[in-house]
């Protein structure tokens, strides 16, 4: 199984920091192919936590690890968790596409104007350019990592933007006056700093796909905050699904051998938009249980996040659209103590009094969900959860197993790994993926 994607299979958050980490134990490359540092990837080694927003998970495996043409980059990000890396001793073992585009302070002014100005229709963004320097890209105003390396055409193309974007701010009645030369002075820096890693990936890529290296293709966001497959417009700027590795790094779809799912046993989103399984109203106090106990609060905004139960209508739309393989479940854990739970199996569409399983993309604030209850299983310490994993499948709650049986009848593809706590050792794999 030379190449793997590991996507989200929900609204982002499902834990992909932790299980890319864990399966690129056996990896030789890790690959982001889509996103930016609106993405947070938690990971926890032992007694310490590491948050990424660009890097690669794969990068304390010390692995090598590759930022793709599908991604936006922020210079300034990337070297500060470069710089935080050397100063942890890890191995910067770090491949930049070229191609990749290259997020300026004006997307990141211009995300919070432009959320501002469509009121209603917000998604709640990150605010960190992410969907500004992505329309630049489709419109081919776009700024790449190589033109960081190259003056002449760093000038061309910013004298245009900067001029453009001014009028937009101009438009957006904010008074920031954008500096072009401070720009390219500052922009210049940050390429000649990137220079050493800079790469034309798609042939790196191939050439260690044909020598039958292991690659990790990492996902960021989830399926349902995909451009084209999610809810629209509360998605995020780029193809979350699996599809997006392979335009996103530069190879075949032919080339992938294996999708993995990521999936929290119950579901998070951060932002606006419909959740029908949110949990409000009375039963609040449920969802702020979960958040505190799962830390369900942004890696990247520290925004609170809102909790809902397990939909796997949502799920099962991601299944397809993905073709996910296998599922990795994780923050079982966190559901520990909760009498009863509920999985949502299909909606009641409001307007048409219809019952369905198809993902209604469109009109998803008409949905009621349809739940089954499920009984829920004892709270348990770290250590204990950490006990269970270590004896594996056989060992964890009975209530939890009816849980996992009903979720793997519906989708009808198999777990690959089971997470009961955020360290490596709270794992169960069920399924070698290299
Ligand atoms: P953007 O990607 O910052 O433009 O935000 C668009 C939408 O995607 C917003 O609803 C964000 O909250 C959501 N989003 C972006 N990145 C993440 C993530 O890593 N996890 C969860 N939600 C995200």
């Amino acid at each position: 199984m030379p190449a793997v994607v590991i996507i989200g299979s929900q609204w982002g958050d499902e834990g992909k920091g932790k299980i890319t980490d864990y399966y690129a134990e056996k990896a030789d490359i890790v690959v982001r192919f889509q996103g930016g540092n609106n993405a947070g990837h938690t990971v926890v080694i032992g007694e310490e936590t590491y948050k990424f927003h660009l890097i690669p998970s794969g990068t304390i495996q010390n692995k090598q690890v590759i930022i793709g043409n599908g991604c936006v980059i922020d210079p300034k990000v990337l070297l500060q968790e470069i710089e935080l890396l050397k100063s942890k001793n890890f191995k910067i073992d770090l491949k930049i596409s070229s191609n990749a585009h290259v997020i300026f302070p004006y997307h990141n002014l211009l995300d919070g104007l432009e959320e501002k100005f469509k009121g209603k229709l917000s998604a709640g963004t990150t605010k960190r350019g992410i969907g500004p320097c992505y329309q630049d890209k489709i419109a081919r105003f776009g700024i790449k990592i190589f033109d960081l390396l190259h003056e002449d055409i760093l000038r061309t193309k910013l004298e245009q933007n900067v001029m453009l974007k001014q009028k937009l701010l101009e438009i957006y009645k904010d008074k920031t006056i954008l500096n072009k030369e401070k720009l390219i002075h500052e922009f210049l820096e940050y390429g000649e700093k990137l220079r050493p890693y800079v790469n034309e990936t798609p042939y790196f890529i191939n050439k260690a796909l044909d020598e039958h290296k292991k690659i990790l293709f990492e996902g960021a966001q989830g399926a349902l905050l995909s451009i084209d497959h999610g809810i629209y417009p509360r998605t995020t700027s780029s193809n979350t699904c699996s599809g997006g590795a392979c335009t996103g790094a530069g190879v075949g779809p032919t080339r992938i051998n294996k999708v993995i799912g990521v999936m929290k046993a119950y579901l998070s989103r951060v932002g606006t938009g419909p959740v029908p399984t949110e949990i409000i109203g009375e039963n609040e106090e449920i969802a702020n249980h979960i958040r505190e106990k799962g830390h369900e609060y942004g890696t990247t905004t520290g925004r609170p996040r809102r909790i809902g139960w397990l939909d796997l209508v949502a799920v099962k739309y991601a299944r397809m659209i993905s073709n996910i393989d296998a599922i990795a479940i994780t923050k079982l854990d966190t559901l520990g103590g909760l009498e009863k739970l509920k999985i949502c199996i299909a909606y009641m569409i409001e307007n048409e009094k219809k019952e369905t399983d198809i993902m209604p993309t469109n009109m998803l604030e008409n949905c009621e969900p349809i739940y089954i209850e499920m009984q829920g299983w004892e709270d348990k310490s770290p250590d204990e959860w950490n006990k269970i994993a270590e004896k594996g499948y056989g060992a964890i709650p009975e209530n939890m197993k009816g849980y996992l049986n009903k979720i793997q009848d519906y989708l009808k593809i198999p777990f690959c790994l089971i997470s009961i706590g955020p360290r490596r050792a709270d794992t169960i794999q069920l399924q070698k993926i290299f």
